[in-house]
């Protein structure tokens, strides 16, 4: 029996950046009335950036996990698991981490997506974690990426405003010493219809409709109370204080579901390491991006515990502790 620890972290986001008012003034054209200051007031987005036309999850996600792999000092050829949260995966199939582990020419080891939308990053690590304490994997790439760009309903400004494209790696290896210490994963299918793209592909078609749908209010109220719940939770399963942890790397949804939950569980706001006025919401590349800017910048640094914790449609949602 092993431990798993994170021992390095990348990030690669498209160049092509849209600030709020590039946005706005672009649905002005098409009759549909947004500002940056709403945008700003309602959820802490300042910017996202948008892949052109042609770029795939699996690309974005190539570039993340080569980059957690040189920062573990590691090549591709020691990988032996790959592991990718998408819920915009290039193809139906084959997965997109079977189209990364060509693209790294890392052959062999296995290789399947997790679809737990925002939530899916949480879920893949747990899901490497387990893999690698049992002996099954010593390095797995664990990647969240998106190009959600591809799913939003643009003439929808109650949603297409909130999120962007990217993606984030880790690799997380076999250790001597504890590193993922806590984890817990939830999931409530009765909920499906507050967040969806209840669209899907048959006989050359597509039935029902492909673009995300979102009852934001009801997704906040679920969000807020599920993730200061499942803080406790985790914590309380690996018999840590909530004041131990160093750095809080939630999903970058919204600043006040960030302000209400670190309030609610005591954590100061300078350590809680936000993205999503850079970033906009990534869905599952959201919390590898954010662990990756604050890793290498030096704010989380060997020995820190972090509280990952992702939310999102499913409804899922998950926490992990981390000892960096
Ligand atoms: O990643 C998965 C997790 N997702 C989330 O956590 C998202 C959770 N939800 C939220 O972040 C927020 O509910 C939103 C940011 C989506 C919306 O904020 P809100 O404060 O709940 O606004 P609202 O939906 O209640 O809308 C308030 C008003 C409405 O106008 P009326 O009915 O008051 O006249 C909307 O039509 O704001 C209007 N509105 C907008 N106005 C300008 C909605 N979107 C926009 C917009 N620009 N982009």
């Amino acid at each position: 029996m092993s431990y798993a620890k994170i021992t390095g972290t990348g990030g690669y986001l498209p160049p092509r950046i849209v600030t709020n008012d590039e946005l706005a003034a672009d649905l002005a054209t098409r009759g549909i009335e947004t500002s940056d200051t709403w945008i700003v007031e309602r959820t802490g987005i300042r910017q996202r950036h948008i892949a052109d036309a042609g770029v795939t999850t699996s690309m974005l996600a190539t570039r993340a996990a080569q980059a957690a792999i040189d920062n573990a000092g590691l090549t591709a050829q020691d990988i032996d698991l790959i592991i990718v949260a998408t819920s915009t995966p290039d193809f139906i199939f084959p997965s997109t981490a079977c189209l990364v582990q060509a693209n790294l020419g890392a052959v062999g080891g296995p290789a399947f997506d997790v679809q737990a939308v925002c939530s899916g990053f949480v879920y893949a690590l747990v899901t490497a974690d387990a893999l690698i304490q049992a002996g099954r994997a010593r390095h797995a790439v664990v990647i969240g990426a998106e190009v959600f760009s591809g799913i939003l309903d643009w003439s929808d400004r109650g949603t297409c405003v909130l999120f962007g494209d990217g993606a984030g790696a880790v690799v997380l290896s076999a250790s001597d010493t504890p590193g993922i210490v806590g984890a817990k994963l939830n999931a409530d299918g009765s909920q499906m219809g507050i967040l969806c793209a209840a669209g899907s592909v048959a006989n050359g078609h597509v039935t029902g409709d492909p673009f995300l749908r979102m009852d934001g209010q009801a997704v906040f109220k679920l969000a807020v109370h599920a993730l200061v719940r499942s803080a406790h939770e985790v914590c309380e399963q690996a018999g840590i204080d909530l004041d131990e942890i160093d750095w809080m790397v939630p999903h970058q949804a919204n600043i006040r579901i960030l302000n209400f939950i670190s309030r609610k569980l005591g954590i100061p706001d300078d350590k809680v390491i936000i993205t999503l006025d850079k970033h906009a919401n990534t869905s599952a590349a959201s919390v590898p991006l954010a662990l990756d800017v604050a890793h290498r910048d030096g704010r989380i640094r060997p020995g820190h515990l972090v509280l990952l914790q992702g939310v999102g449609g499913g409804f899922t949602w998950g926490s992990v502790l981390a000892r960096m």
